[in-house]
């Protein structure tokens, strides 16, 4: 028997690399390229900074011996894990890769994800999974499905310590959704994402409902129904873009703070279009979005589910370079009233900044929560309450803006004194009042009206009067629940003013697991 020289021994593992870097080969490639998807490699390439990713565990190989697994090569068992480089910072990451076994996830491939996520713990670092595939291997039985469980586990020990960002680049099916669901945030592509627990085939056996797997678990379908999808990509580059764009607000762990990107036009400025943004007319709408883009660094503001709850706005911002978290009213949308999906939507939000050191910004014109029988039977109340216990709860800087309506049990949710605000700001134009003058007239003056000659002008005058007392800030301000009334074209200037005021404020509550909040 021969010897192998060193030389052979290092063809040999040449070899093997570049076998295992063809993943499912040539066809599986062009048939990945040709549904307009990247496969996991180029995904990984495109995500992190040039020579900067270390792929960890590529030999990794299943064990399964039946059904046909006896004799199956898998690479790198389908998926490709390892740590690299975004902006110079360290992330960890997966990519699953479609062209080996459909993505799917056995034993091992579960194994290799749950070891990076332990790595992006240990060092406190962002963890990045990008899903394409068609859940737990089947024939690998409880093992796979024993990997899942062990990669949600984590998904949970990570929250809170560390972002987590899923980019859904394909098929998410099954209890593996779940995975990203623990995550933070989800970003899905166009067209090739599709997430769901059960696909059209089940539901059309079970329910007897006919849909396409795009209507079901499409994109937009969890961008603007569900409210599952936070980003929508055009593709994958656009996907992993809008990552690496996030990872830019983010620190890399709870302990630190978030970076600071200072830009030319940093400057405290004033904008005397801000005196003229708000129509004469209270009942009128404008587009809050025009409001916060004057005010922080220019083209910083990353929306988040935009599509979803769009009553309510939230996103990540940059002023004077540091990054905020932003929550607004968003009057063209039902006025910017708060309904149930409105106020899961900022509480989760809400709950993120908070655990990433995220100073809150929180602008409000709101008329008030949702009314309706709908609204109550499937529990307004119950959400509603996220929004109270979220922003009470969160020991970051809170500084509110109130810009117009504040009305009723809406002012205290939207980050009012009382709900630990550590700056009020009011504008001339802010109306801050149990509710609003029509409702408010109707109920106070009932008798005076019902009594008059002239109803309709009795209602008017008194709405009138009602007006002339409660809306306005400073009855508010009177009480010490506004720290400051200000000219809008000034608000930049107070928001930076007072973040660096209060950057350094630290907050102690009682020792606690956690508390219950309404779920
Ligand atoms: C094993 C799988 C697989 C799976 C796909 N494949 N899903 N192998 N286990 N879960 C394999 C296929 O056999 C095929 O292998 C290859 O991947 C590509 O799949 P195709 O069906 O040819 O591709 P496509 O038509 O694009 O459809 C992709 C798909 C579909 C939508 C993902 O394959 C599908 O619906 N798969 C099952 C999805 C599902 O129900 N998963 C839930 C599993 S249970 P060859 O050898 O032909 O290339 C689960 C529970 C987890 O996830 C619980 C955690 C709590």
């Amino acid at each position: 028997m021969e010897f192998s020289t060193v030389n052979d021994k290092i063809n040999l593992y040449r070899k093997k690399v570049e076998k295992i870097k063809l993943g499912g080969g040539e066809k599986k490639i062009e048939k990945q390229h040709a549904a307009g998807k990247l496969t996991a490699r180029e995904r990984l390439d495109s995500l992190f900074d040039p020579e900067s990713f270390q792929e960890l565990f590529m030999f990794s190989e299943h064990r399964s011996n039946i059904m046909g697994m006896e004799n199956k090569e898998l690479p790198a068992d389908g998926v490709i894990t390892g740590c690299g480089e975004i902006n110079g910072r360290t992330v960890y990451t997966f990519s699953q890769d479609f062209t080996v076994a459909g993505g799917s996830s056995g034993e091992m491939h579960e194994k290799k994800i749950c070891e990076v996520m332990d790595m992006s713990l240990k060092c406190g670092v962002p963890f990045i999974g990008i899903n394409d595939g068609g859940g737990a291997r089947i024939q690998e039985g409880v093992d796979a499905l024993s990997g899942y469980g062990q990669i949600f586990f984590r998904n949970t020990l990570l929250s809170g310590v560390v972002p987590q960002i899923s980019i859904i680049a394909g098929p998410c099916a099954g209890g593996a959704a779940y995975s990203p669901a623990l995550t933070d945030f989800i970003i899905m592509v166009k067209n090739n994402a599709k997430m769901f627990i059960t696909g059209p085939e089940v539901i059309k056996a079970v329910t007897g409902e006919v849909i396409t797997d795009n209507e079901l678990g499409g994109a937009m379908t969890h961008a603007t129904v569900s409210g599952l999808a936070h980003l929508v990509a055009e593709n994958d580059h656009d996907a992993l873009n809008l990552a690496k764009r996030l990872l830019s607000y983010l620190p890399s762990n709870n302990l630190e703070e978030p970076p600071v990107y200072l830009t030319d036009e940093a400057s405290l400025g004033k904008d005397e279009s801000l005196n003229r943004i708000l129509p004469d007319d209270t009942k009128i709408a404008y587009d809050m979005r025009d409001i916060i883009k004057k005010i922080i660094d220019k083209g910083s503001f990353l929306e988040i589910q935009e599509f979803y709850a769009p009553n309510i706005i939230i996103g990540f911002a940059r002023i004077k370079g540091r990054s905020i978290g932003i929550v607004a009213n968003q009057p063209i949308c039902s006025a910017g009233v708060l309904d149930i999906n409105a106020s899961d939507k900022a509480a989760r939000f809400i709950r993120f900044c908070n655990c990433f050191n995220i100073p809150l910004v929180t602008f409000v014109d709101v008329p008030g929560f949702m009314p309706g029988v709908e609204q109550e039977y499937n529990g307004i109340i119950r959400h509603g309450a996220k929004m109270l216990f979220a922003y009470s709860a969160t020991i970051v800087p809170k500084i509110t803006v109130i810009v117009r309506k504040a009305y009723g049990g809406a002012y205290l949710a939207m980050c009012s004194k009382d709900m630990g605000a550590d700056r009020v700001i009011a504008w001339p134009t802010a109306e801050i009042a149990v509710m609003g003058a029509e409702g408010a007239a109707n109920i106070i003056f009932r008798k005076e009206i019902k009594a008059a000659t002239d109803k309709k002008q009795e209602y008017i005058n008194r709405v009138a009067e009602y007006k002339e007392k409660f809306a306005n800030p400073y009855i508010a301000a009177g009480r010490n629940f506004i720290d400051e009334i200000i000219e809008p074209a000034n608000t930049r200037k107070h928001i930076i003013r007072a973040l660096n005021s209060i950057i350094t404020k630290r907050e102690m509550r009682p020792p606690k697991k956690h508390g219950n909040m309404p779920l």
